[in-house]
């Protein structure tokens, strides 16, 4: 197989979500001068690029994707000045940088969307989906993604307008050619300033089924990947295209079936996805734990389904939108925090794909103990809270399930020391810091040559330089076995293999006669002082990568 080479397959990213990543100027948001006063550290911890979550102009609704001009950076962030000095330092040390890029709605209070509910016959009113109400409200029954119906009424004007998400977010009309050139020009407006690509937010959601079709069994499906999607993609496809970028789109509703089609090596929409089939976003159901089995499957669906140079995949297990991964996936218990984490780090970070760290994830950070709704600011899980209660749920249910489910519980402020405010900010932040950050930060864990931080650096250490462990084949062994998750990488005659086992119990396992571990080399563990007795017996959360020997 010949290697296609490209820097956005050979780097490892770092997700940013600046409210909670680092505050200079006290007021307890992160901003981008905390970004750059980090970029050592990232430096140091071998990432290759990172994508900044919205920092355009917003009200903050939903915290920056409900945008107000693109073209803009919100103040409590900095200026543009600051931004194009990140983006200058990053540069110099060899760090790219990925923005969020939030087109399939805008913020209410973006002026095309004021213009646009201000008449009926409105220049603008176009560039939103209107429609009239029934005899029932709204014009169809289509339910948004953040609960309740997908329509508002605007008195003014009499009419409905659509929005996927908030009601504060109006969804743009990509059928308005209009709507498409200004979106492609603020596109390349940003590129010209020298970003190295985007994150597509929310990008199976553009096209939507005519407003006549009925919510199915899933209430999501008449705005989710919908047929006639591909002559919009395609138009955005033909923007990225000219120049040397790293795209990646968020992709709920879009199988691995589809896959080659929006990211195959030729003709692809994106250069990677978001899929969501290992990763239930959006999922309420309070008692979900890892199903093993399961997992791998997706995992491999989609591995399968671009190898052989076919396509490319994004991996990640945490964002800024699902819980901590140790806490749903590990275990918080203080016996198998550290090994449950360093276990998943190795789920994802050397599959064939770009991994994707989210802030906190490379020190073990876990979900948040939220007492009350007080505590919380994302707008999804607010009016999922109060739809609970209507429903007939006491307060205390309700909050244990928002406690296990949360996107708040990712967005935590980063936890750099044991300080007051963990090193964040000198004040009280937007957010509560998670009273754990006294066992969990950043300084303790650089000084800690076992800790979670050092096992991410070395992981990305031997991905940063193994050829055969970002270009080489994968192959899943033991499908069914519903403890251990065993894979290998291959790149000629270079082999690797990654054994995980992914429960609180021991396993063991009978491996296939083409890995026989006794033969190979232990390149990397988890478990410090364990000795390996027995190749084939795995302690609770142990972890192990081993390369063949050939000499
Ligand atoms: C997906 C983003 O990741 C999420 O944070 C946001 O709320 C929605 N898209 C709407 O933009």
């Amino acid at each position: 197989m010949t290697i296609r080479r490209a820097w956005w397959k050979e780097a490892v990213g770092y997700q940013i979500y600046p409210r909670s990543f680092m505050d200079t100027t006290n007021d307890g948001i992160g901003d981008l001068n905390g970004i750059r006063s980090k970029l050592d550290y990232l430096k140091d911890l071998g990432i290759g690029f990172i994508w900044i979550t919205p920092i355009y102009e917003s009200p903050n609704v939903d915290n920056g994707y409900d945008i107000s001009d693109y073209q803009k950076i919100l103040s409590t962030f900095g200026t543009m000045e600051e931004f194009e000095l990140l983006l200058e330092e990053a540069h110099e040390l060899g760090i790219k940088v990925i923005m969020d890029l939030v087109i399939n709605h805008t913020s209410n209070q973006h002026s095309w969307f004021l213009e646009s509910r201000s008449s009926l016959k409105d220049d603008y009113r176009d560039y939103y989906i209107w429609a009239d109400g029934t005899i029932d409200g709204p014009p169809n029954d289509w339910v948004s993604i953040f609960g309740g119906s997908a329509w508002e009424y605007d008195e003014h004007t009499k009419q409905y307008y659509l929005h996927v998400f908030a009601k504060e977010q109006p969804d743009l009309n990509w059928e308005n050619p209009r709507v498409k050139r200004e979106l492609f020009s603020m596109i390349d407006w940003w590129l010209d300033k020298g970003i190295d690509g985007f994150r597509v937010d929310a990008i199976s959601h553009i096209k939507k089924a005519p407003l006549e079709t009925i919510s199915g069994e899933d209430p999501h499906a008449p705005y989710k990947n919908v047929s006639g999607i591909e002559r919009h993609l395609e138009e955005l496809r033909d923007i990225f295209k000219k120049r040397d970028i790293l795209t990646v789109g968020e992709a709920n509703g879009v199988s691995a079936k589809e896959a080659y089609q929006w990211v195959g090596e030729e003709a692809g929409y994106f250069n990677m996805l978001f899929e969501f089939d290992h990763i239930s976003l959006w999922n309420r159901n309070e008692e979900e734990r890892l199903d093993v089995i399961h997992f791998k499957k997706a995992l491999t669906l989609w591995q399968e389904a671009l190898a052989n140079g076919r396509g490319w995949n994004a991996l990640y297990m945490e964002n800024h939108d699902i819980p901590r991964s140790v806490s749903n996936f590990g275990s918080e218990e203080t016996v198998f925090w550290k090994s449950s984490a360093k276990a998943l780090a190795l789920t994802f970070m050397l599959l064939q794909g770009t991994p994707f760290i989210y802030q906190g994830q490379e020190i073990g950070m876990t979900n948040m103990p939220f007492r009350s709704i007080e505590d919380i600011d994302a707008v999804d899980t607010k009016n999922f809270y109060y739809d609970m209660l209507q429903t007939g749920l006491d307060e205390e249910t309700a909050m244990a399930v928002i406690r296990r489910t949360s996107r708040d519980n990712a967005r935590t402020p980063m936890q750099w020391t044991a300080e007051e405010f963990a090193g964040f900010s000198k004040r009280e932040p937007w957010l509560k810091i998670n009273p754990n950050k006294q066992e969990i930060n950043v300084l303790d864990e650089t000084n800690d040559p076992d800790s979670i931080l050092n096992f991410y650096k070395e992981v990305i250490k031997l991905r940063n330089q193994t050829d055969a462990l970002i270009y080489g084949s994968y192959t899943l062994y033991l499908p069914e076995h519903p403890q251990l998750f065993v894979y290998g990488r291959r790149l000629e005659q270079e082999r690797y293999v990654v054994i995980i086992n992914l429960s609180k119990e021991f396993a063991s396992a009978d491996l296939p006669e083409n890995v026989r571990i006794e033969e190979w080399t232990l390149l990397l563990s988890n478990l410090n002082d364990y000795e390996i007795h027995q190749h084939t017996l795995f302690a609770p959360y142990e972890a192990r990568v081993y390369k063949y020997k050939i000499d």
